[in-house]
């Protein structure tokens, strides 16, 4: 069967030491150290699987063992992975995570930053077959244009994750996005730059709902914007005249309770969530698939790990 969902992005190999303070230039430290499969793609495509949608993920390896890795673990949450294989090795993240959960990440984006447009091209087919695209920003803006573009052309749904914040975008790319899901950071930075409206993105969570919905509407006229503010839930702006039913254009989604062990990949859970909620139950609402998303972000806090940590969740 045609996969519902198709998410083209990177795969990192996470190294993660866990440490009582982040590094300051010149010190050394002693933590505990951890590896596992992470990159926004994958852990996306990770959580949109084990959220129970049929998943392509579309990416780019090395030749090397984090490719088998990645070969075999989607391999066991029967996501079919598609994969250029460009000279480089696959990408690799450093991560330092300190006792209050701050973190520092330095990317060696590898394969990724290779991931070409003609090979986005050749997964039209399974594009034009899907319900919906996921993409984020980790791999090269115009690879993740190409497939957008697809994706609009068939008629098929596309949500936009502008992650990381200092990732190349273009507002051509905003363009051909549904549904754009920035974090606090992300949000301001697009703002910024593509909108010429400065903020503050540590106030934002505190900006009243017309206020939000404004700059939503400013940043992309014709889609939906949810921006996710941590513990402070979810933000969602939809334009005004594509409302459905009861639908109102902007409310706010309090964030779930959870005990909380490692938020690393809580946005990627989040998103892949978004995904196949949408594709899976089309007819639910989209507040309801918000309520999903945060509901399957806040479990994945509570396991050590971005891919790794992705609950598998048969109840919706
Ligand atoms: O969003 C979390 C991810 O960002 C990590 O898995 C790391 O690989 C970086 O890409
Ligand atoms: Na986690």
């Amino acid at each position: 069967a045609a996969a519902q969902v198709v998410v083209v992005g990177s795969f990192n190999i996470d190294h993660v030491w866990h440490g009582e303070a982040l590094p300051r230039p010149g010190e050394t430290l002693v933590g505990s150290y951890a590896t596992g499969p992470g990159g926004k793609g994958f852990n996306q495509a990770t959580a949109c699987a084990r959220s129970g949608a049929r998943t392509v993920f579309v990416c780019a390896l090395g030749t090397d063992a984090g490719a088998e890795l990645a070969r075999g673990l989607a391999a066991r949450d029967g996501i079919d992975l598609r994969a250029e294989s460009p000279d480089a090795p696959t990408g690799t993240a450093g991560i330092y995570v300190a006792r209050d959960g701050s973190n520092s990440i330095v990317i060696g984006p590898g394969a990724n930053g290779l991931l070409s447009p003609e090979f986005i091209a050749r997964q039209a087919q399974a594009i034009a077959a899907a319900r919906l695209v996921l993409a984020q920003l980790e791999s090269p803006v115009e690879s993740v244009l190409e497939a957008m573009r697809l994706a609009r052309a068939a008629g098929v749904r596309t949500i936009l994750n502008p992650a990381p914040a200092n990732a190349p975008s273009t507002r051509e790319l905003l363009a051909v996005a549904d549904v754009l899901t920035p974090n606090e950071t992300e949000f301001a930075a697009l703002l910024a730059r593509h909108a010429g409206e400065r903020v503050d993105a540590g106030a934002l969570a505190e900006f009243d709902d017309a206020r939000l919905h404004r700059l939503c509407r400013l940043l992309l006229p014709r889609g939906t914007v949810v921006i996710t503010l941590g513990a402070a839930g979810a933000f969602v702006s939809h334009r005004e005249d594509k409302c459905r039913g009861d639908e109102v254009a902007c409310y706010r989604v309090p964030a779930f309770e959870a005990a909380t062990v490692d938020t690393t990949g809580a946005g990627d859970a989040f998103n892949g969530a978004l995904a196949s909620s949408q594709a899976v139950a089309p007819d639910r609402s989209f507040a309801d698939h918000v309520r999903f998303a945060s509901r399957y972000a806040a479990l994945s806090t509570e396991h050590e790990g971005a891919a790794a940590a992705m609950p598998k969740l048969a109840t919706r």
